[in-house]
């Protein structure tokens, strides 16, 4: 396993629409080793979740994972690690919410983004099983960023331009604000 290069935005291949992948192709050594460093890379990075193509490989892979305790999104509930071949994301209803966003294909960046509350995920997991989830809150804002980066869609696609922040001033003037949104959603409809 190693870590691979986050690709940041400019690179051609976040904007490309990843492909899907066949059962075969899943099955394949390297398929499953892009999985192990997507893992790895996600890891290393303290990301939410990761797409294929932010490590340069254009196929419709993604993962969640939000592990104890992260630093860079520590309002987020622990998500157990989920790795999604081929995903489709369907609103569960017409509800939305504004979460601040940020991603690692993306430095120094956060801002606002209307995202479904509740989806219904399905998609093969890294052994070609197809699986389906409800996911809500948070995490069904991350399944969605995911998907968005299949699709060759970044979140400043989707953000009021407005909102657009650095780090340091959501951490300066934003992060209390937001983080009680966040805790308000967790509270309501779990993560
Ligand atoms: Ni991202």
């Amino acid at each position: 396993m190693s870590v691979r290069d986050i690709r940041t935005i400019g690179d051609p291949v976040l904007r490309e629409r990843a492909r899907e992948l066949k059962p075969e192709e899943l099955r394949a050594a390297e398929t499953q080793s892009l999985i192990d460093d997507m893992i790895e890379t996600k890891r290393a990075a303290h990301g939410a979740g990761l797409a294929a193509n932010q490590v340069g490989e254009a196929v419709r892979v993604m993962l969640v994972e939000v592990e104890p305790d992260n630093p860079r999104y520590p309002y987020k509930p622990p998500f157990p690690l989920t790795v999604a071949v081929n995903p489709i994301l369907e609103p569960l209803d017409a509800e939305t919410v504004a979460i601040n966003e940020g991603c690692l294909s993306v430095p120094d960046l956060r801002g606002e983004v209307e995202r479904h509350v509740a989806v219904r995920a399905r998609f093969l997991d890294r052994d070609g099983v197809e699986r389906e989830r409800i996911v809500r809150g948070l995490a069904a804002g991350t399944f969605q960023h995911e998907v968005d980066h299949l699709d060759g869609v970044l979140f400043l696609d989707r953000a009021e331009p407005r909102t657009l922040m650095t780090w340091e001033h959501y951490e300066r003037g934003h992060r209390d604000e937001f983080e009680r949104r966040a805790r308000e959603l967790v509270e309501r409809v779990g993560s």
